[in-house]
C-alpha cells in the first residue's frame, strides 16, 4: 500500500524521543531463536516490516511469534525443519541469517536467495564461502541454497568483514562440541548484540567486538529475555535531523559511544552535543535568518571537507545520505565517498528539487556545495499536496534523509514510496512531530 509523507518543513526541532530496539540487532537475534529451545521474549521490539517479514520464515518452522504488550515472544517448542521457499524470504536480507540458523540447529538448510535492494547487488559469496571453509556442503541451484554439515573445520578467515556473513557464521556454530574461529570478523554493535543474546541462551563466544571470534559448540541454547541495543541508526539520523533544522532535541535510550564517529562530525560542523547516561542532547543553531546573529558561524553549519564510510568503527554508511543532506546547508564544500554499497546515491537527484547543489562525481562519490537553506514548493492547490514538491523514496535510508531534508526546507514537500522507510522505523511522523515537525502519514 503506497505511503507517503506529507512535510511542511522550515521550523527548529526541540524536544525529547527515546530510540526504538536496534533493527539490525534484532533481525540476527530473532534467527536466532531457532538455535533455542523454549520461550524467548525480547523487550519493547519496534513493529517494523522487515521483522513482520522475518516473522513469517519462523512460522513456516513451525514456531509460534506472539506480540505481548511491545514484547515479542518467540516460541520454539515445536519446530520442525522445513525447506524455506517463501516469497517473504526472498524480500528482505533478513532471511540469509536464518540459513546459518537452521544449519546450526538440524545440520541442514534450504534458503531461496535473500532480495536484493535498491543500493546494490547485495551478493552473499562471503557467506557462502565462508560455511565452506568451515566444511559446510553448499548447492547453489535454481535460486535455492541448501547447504549440509559434513566435517567441520575450526577456523575461518572473512576476506571483509561483512556484518552479515559474521553473523551467519556464528549462527552455524554455536551448537555442536567444535570450536570454531572466525577471523577478520564484524566488529559492529550489532554482531556484539547477537553474541550477546547467544551467551544469555547458554552459548561460549568469546572476541566479539573484535576481529577474532571464537565459538566453542555447546550441546543447547535455552529461551531468555533480552533487551537489544539501541538503534544507533535511527539516533544518527535524528541527531542530523535535529542539526539540519536547528533547535535542541535529547535522544532517550541510547549508547553514545555506538554513534562516537558521527558525534565527532556533528561537533565539527558547529553543533552543541552533551551526553548524560543513556541521553544525548545535541544543540544547533538556528539556519541563516536575516537580522539574527546566528549561533554557529555566519549562520551555516561548517562543511566537513572530505567523509568516507567505512565498516564500524568507521563512519556507517547507514548514515551517509542523511549527513550529505546537513552538508548541503553547510557552509563550504564536503566530498562523501560511499567505500561499502555500490548504489547508494539514489536520493542526489531528489535533493536537488530542493536546491541542494550536490553531484555524483564519480560512481562511489558525491561533492557538495553548502546553500544558505533548501527550499519546497511554497504553494500547495487548496491545501492538498498537489502544489508541494514531489519527493521519491527509493531505500530505508535514503527515505530518511529525504524527510530531513523536506524538514529543513521552508515550504511543503510530499515523500512518494515512504513505505520503505518504515522497514525501520516504526512510527517516524510520530517521533519527529514530537519534536514539532509539520508531518502527516498517509497510506492509499
Ligand atoms: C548489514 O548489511 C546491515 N543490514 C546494513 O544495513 C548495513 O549497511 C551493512 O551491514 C553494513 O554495515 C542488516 O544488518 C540487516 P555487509 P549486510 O555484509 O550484512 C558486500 C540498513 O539500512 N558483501 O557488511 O548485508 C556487500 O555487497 C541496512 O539497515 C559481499 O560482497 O552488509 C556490501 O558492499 C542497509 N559479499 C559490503 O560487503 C557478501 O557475501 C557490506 O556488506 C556479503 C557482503
Amino acid at each position: 500500500m503506497p505511503t507517503k509523507l506529507h512535510i511542511h518543513g522550515g521550523a527548529p526541532l526541540n524536544g525529547t524521543i527515546a530510540v526504538d530496539s536496534s533493527k539490525n540487532a534484532l533481525l540476527p537475534i530473532i534467527a536466532a531463536t531457532i538455535l533455542t529451545r523454549g520461550v524467548t521474549v525480547l523487550k519493547n521490539v519496534p513493529r517494523i516490516s522487515d521483522i513482520d517479514n522475518l516473522l513469517h520464515i519462523l512460522i513456516a518452522l513451525n514456531i509460534r511469534p506472539t506480540w505481548r504488550d511491545g514484547d515479542l515472544v518467540i516460541d520454539t517448542t515445536d519446530i520442525t525443519y522445513n525447506e524455506i521457499t517463501s516469497a517473504t524470504a526472498a524480500k528482505i536480507r533478513g532471511s540469509i541469517f536464518v540459513l546459518g540458523a537452521i544449519l546450526g540447529r538440524f545440520r541442514t538448510a534450504s534458503v531461496p536467495y535473500p532480495g536484493g535492494c535498491a543500493i546494490g547487488s547485495r551478493p552473499i559469496d562471503l557467506h557462502l564461502q565462508g560455511l565452506r571453509d568451515l566444511g559446510v556442503r553448499v548447492i547453489e541451484k535454481n535460486g535455492v541454497i541448501t547447504c549440509k554439515k559434513t566435517n567441520t573445520r575450526k577456523e575461518v578467515f572473512l576476506d571483509f568483514p561483512s556484518v552479515g556473513a559474521t553473523e551467519n557464521l556464528i549462527l552455524a556454530s554455536v551448537l555442536g562440541k567444535t570450536r570454531t574461529i572466525i577471523h577478520g570478523a564484524a566488529r559492529e554493535p550489532e554482531v556484539v548484540d547477537l553474541c550477546n543474546f547467544l551467551n544469555a541462551a547458554g552459548a561460549a563466544i568469546c572476541g566479539h567486538g573484535t576481529s577474532t571470534i571464537t565459538i566453542q559448540g555447546v550441546p543447547a541454547l535455552a529461551g531468555t529475555t533480552y533487551t537489544a541495543i539501541p538503534d544507533r541508526i535511527i539516533t544518527g539520523s535524528y541527531l542530523i535531523a535535529a542539526a539540519t533544522c536547528g533547535g535542541k532535541v535529547t535522544l532517550t535510550n541510547t549508547i553514545a559511544a555506538h554513534n562516537e564517529n558521527l558525534i565527532d562530525k556533528l561537533r565539527k560542523a558547529g553543533c552543541g552535543i552533551h551526553i548524560n547516561s543513556d541521553k544525548i542532547t545535541i544543540t544547533t543553531g538556528p539556519p541563516f535568518t536575516k537580522g539574527v546573529p546566528a549561533i554557529r558561524g555566519r549562520g551555516f553549519l561548517r562543511a566537513l571537507g572530505t567523509v568516507h564510510t567505512a565498516p564500524y568503527p568507521g563512519f556507517p554508511t547507514d548514515l551517509q545520505s542523511q549527513l550529505a543532506v546537513l552538508q548541503t546547508i553547510s557552509r563550504g564544500t564536503t566530498h562523501i565517498t560511499e567505500n561499502l554499497f555500490e548504489n547508494r546515491f539514489r536520493y542526489v537527484p531528489e535533493l536537488k528539487k530542493l536546491g541542494a547543489k550536490i553531484c555524483v562525481t564519480r560512481d562511489k562519490s558525491i561533492t557538495i556545495k553548502g546553500v544558505k537553506s533548501l527550499t519546497a514548493a511554497h504553494f500547495s492547490v487548496n491545501n492538498s499536496s498537489l502544489g508541494a514538491t514531489q519527493l521519491h523514496a527509493t531505500d530505508l535510508r535514503g527515505g530518511v534523509a529525504l524527510v530531513i531534508a523536506a524538514l529543513a526546507a521552508p515550504g511543503s514537500s510530499v515523500i512518494h514510496n515512504a513505505e520503505y522507510i518504515y522497514r525501520g522505523h516504526a512510527a517516524i511522523e510520530r517521533d519527529l512531530a514530537s519534536l514539532g515537525a509539520n508531518i502527516i502519514r498517509t497510506d492509499d
